[in-house]
C-alpha cells in the first residue's frame, strides 16, 4: 500500500493544527492504520519544536516503529524566530531534497503520514514557494481547520475558494474550541443555510477521518 499523505492547515496560526493532528492520530491509529506525522517547518523554535515534540509523542505512542525517529527528523527545519519561515529562515534556503528525505525517512514505516503545515496557506516559506505548494509537493489531502471567532466565516470561505482554485482534494471541519455556543449564535447560521454539510472537530471526528480516507 502506498502511504497516504494528509496536509492539516488552518485558517491562520493558533487555530488548532496540532490539535487535531493529534486526535487525527489517535482516530487512524483506532482503525488499525500505521500513522505517521510530519511537520516540515517550525518556527519560534526555543529549546525544542514544540509542535514536533508533542506530534512525536501522540505518533510514537500508537506507532512503535517511530520510536528509533527524533524531533530533527520530524521538524526537520526549525528556526528561533516566531516568524513567517520566509522571515525566520534569514539567509537559510529550504531543500526541497531534505524535504522529501526526511518524510521518506517517516513514510517507510507509515500507511498515511500527517503533515501539519505552519501558520496558513499563503504563509511564505521561500521565494516562489508558500506553503500551499507543500500540498502538492507531497500529493496530500488536505484538511483545513477554521476557527470560530468573529471573522470565521469570511476567513473561511476566503480560504474554501483558495483550495478550490488549486485543484486539489480537500476538506473542512470547525474548530470552536471551548466556545460551542458562541460558534452556535454567531456563525452556524450562516453555514446551516450555505453548506450541506458542516463537520465540527469536538463532534465529527469520526466523519472527518471518513472522509480524509475516500
Ligand atoms: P501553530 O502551529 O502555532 O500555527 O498553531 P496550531 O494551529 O497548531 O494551534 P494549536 O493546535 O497549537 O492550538 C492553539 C492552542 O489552542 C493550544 O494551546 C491548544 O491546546 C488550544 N486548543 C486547540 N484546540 C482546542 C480545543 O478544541 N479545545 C481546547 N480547550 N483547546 C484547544
Ligand atoms: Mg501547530
Amino acid at each position: 500500500m502506498q502511504t497516504k499523505t494528509i496536509f492539516i492547515t488552518a485558517t491562520n496560526t493558533d487555530v488548532g493544527k496540532t490539535y487535531a493532528t493529534c486526535k487525527l492520530i489517535q482516530e487512524f491509529a483506532k482503525r488499525g492504520f500505521r500513522v505517521g506525522v510530519f511537520k516540515p517547518i517550525e518556527t519560534g523554535v526555543i529549546d525544542k519544536p514544540l509542535d514536533g515534540t508533542l506530534l512525536l509523542e501522540y505518533a510514537q505512542r500508537v506507532n512503535p516503529a517511530l520510536k528509533m525517529l527524533t524531533c530533527k527528523d520530524i521538524v526537520p527545519f526549525q528556526f528561533s524566530l516566531a516568524a513567517a519561515p520566509f522571515v525566520a529562515k534569514a539567509q537559510d534556503s529550504i531543500d526541497k531534497k531534505l524535504l522529501k528525505t526526511s518524510f521518506e525517512k517517516i513514510a517507510k514505516h507509515c500507511d498515511i503520514v500527517l503533515i501539519e503545515g505552519a501558520g496558513g496557506l499563503m504563509v511564505p516559506i521561500d521565494e516562489d514557494f508558500y506553503m500551499y505548494h507543500l500540498i502538492k509537493e507531497f500529493d496530500a489531502k488536505t484538511l483545513l481547520v477554521t476557527h470560530a471567532n468573529l471573522g470565521c466565516i469570511h476567513d473561511t470561505l476566503l480560504n474554501l475558494q483558495f483550495l478550490q482554485s488549486l485543484h486539489v482534494a480537500h476538506e473542512w471541519c470547525v474548530n470552536f474550541k471551548d466556545n460551542e455556543e458562541k460558534f452556535m449564535s454567531e456563525t452556524m447560521p450562516f453555514y446551516a443555510s450555505h453548506f450541506d454539510t458542516v463537520f465540527t472537530l469536538q463532534y465529527d471526528l469520526e466523519k472527518i477521518v471518513n472522509k480524509l480516507l475516500i
